[in-house]
């Protein structure tokens, strides 16, 4: 039989926490869950697992009290997923996001170091690389973060490079893309695809920043979970890991997908484009293919069919 853990989840009320979360508990997993519901929800939890309702804030003054938490669950394996992940809030409020991706995430990793955490993977992103020199982005490409959010995302995984140095803790870091799928908020800035589905079903107008030609990299969330579970199994020290699509896909056609799903027979209203928006963004993933033996197995299409059926 193969060792069950006992996992930390950090946002694991949030959309893509809480489908790791359902994965860790299939798999037959102990779970515990932090996270203040400030942008998760609680329709998200799983019944087996075990929720914290705190700001992870809180521990930068009060560090015994994560210590605490990892010592009594008797925590061996952290996912990090708490954020605040609105670039536009973090351009009008970076101390706000700072506080949480930066300060009080040091605060985690310091308690997972000094209570004998085995494995820490963080949930990164890939807005820490700017504006593209070249497509698809790999794991070689610079960064050059162009937004706070995607600046104190950098700066995590820095503190993580460092906090690896004297330590046993595998650290694992996910640059994830523009990920998509049932319990993705509609009314929250992030995802295009929940906001366009949501107004496409109901016969609304669409807005797009641009004339749609912009690119982007969508993977479905249960392989962005997957990807997660399987650095379980991942020993080494310190890795970063880009999980891409190795698929850019424009705007414009994206919503020629959705139309499939949703019958949506308007014209999608084109506006300005907008400050701090990238142009195309397309990320590899042969990094954590070779390493992890991962796949972005949903396409596109496979995915909006998922996500119409579920919602
Ligand atoms: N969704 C994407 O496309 C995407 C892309 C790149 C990176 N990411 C990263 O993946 C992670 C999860 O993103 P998501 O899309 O599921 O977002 P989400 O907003 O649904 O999840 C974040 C969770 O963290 C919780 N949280 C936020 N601040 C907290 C705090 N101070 N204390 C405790 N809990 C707090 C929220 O309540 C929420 O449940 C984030 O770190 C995000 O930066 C997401």
């Amino acid at each position: 039989m193969t060792k069950k853990n006992r996992i930390l989840v950090t946002g694991g009320s949030g959309f893509i926490g809480s489908t790791l979360v359902d994965l860790l508990i299939n798999e037959g997993h102990s779970v515990i869950v932090i996270d203040d519901l400030s942008t998760g929800l609680s329709s998200n939890h799983n019944e087996s697992a075990t929720y914290i309702n705190e700001d992870l804030c809180r521990y930068i003054d009060h560090p015994e009290e994560i210590i605490t938490v990892l010592q009594e669950h008797n925590i061996d394996t952290v996912y990090h997923l708490a954020a605040s992940a609105d670039v536009f809030l973090s351009i009008n409020n970076p101390e706000k996001v700072y506080k949480i991706n930066v300060l009080a995430s040091i605060a985690l990793v310091r308690a997972c170091k000094k209570t004998g955490v085995k494995k820490l993977a963080f949930a990164s992103t890939s807005a820490v690389f700017g504006e593209p020199k070249y497509l698809p982005v790999d794991e070689d490409h610079d960064t050059n973060p162009i937004s706070p959010y995607g600046l104190s995302k950098l700066g995590f995984e820095q503190y993580l490079n460092y906090f690896s140095i004297d330590t046993d803790m595998s650290i694992t870091v996910f640059r994830l893309p523009n990920v998509y799928g049932p319990r993705q908020r509609p009314d929250l800035e992030g995802g295009v695809i929940a906001i366009f589905y949501g107004l496409m079903k109901q016969s609304q107008p669409i807005h797009m920043f641009g004339d749609g030609q912009q690119t982007r990299d969508w993977v479905y969330v249960d392989d962005i979970a997957n990807a997660f579970y399987k650095a379980l199994k991942n020993h080494e020290k310190f890795n970063i890991f880009l999980l891409g699509s190795n698929t850019e896909t424009s705007l414009n056609d994206l919503v020629a997908c959705l139309v499939d799903v949703t019958g949506y027979e308007e014209n999608p209203q084109y506006g300005a484009i907008r400050a701090g928006d990238i142009k195309n963004m397309v990320m590899t993933y042969s990094k954590a293919h070779q390493s992890l033996n991962w796949t972005p197995g949903t396409t596109l299409s496979e995915g909006i069919a998922k996500l119409a059926k579920e919602n």
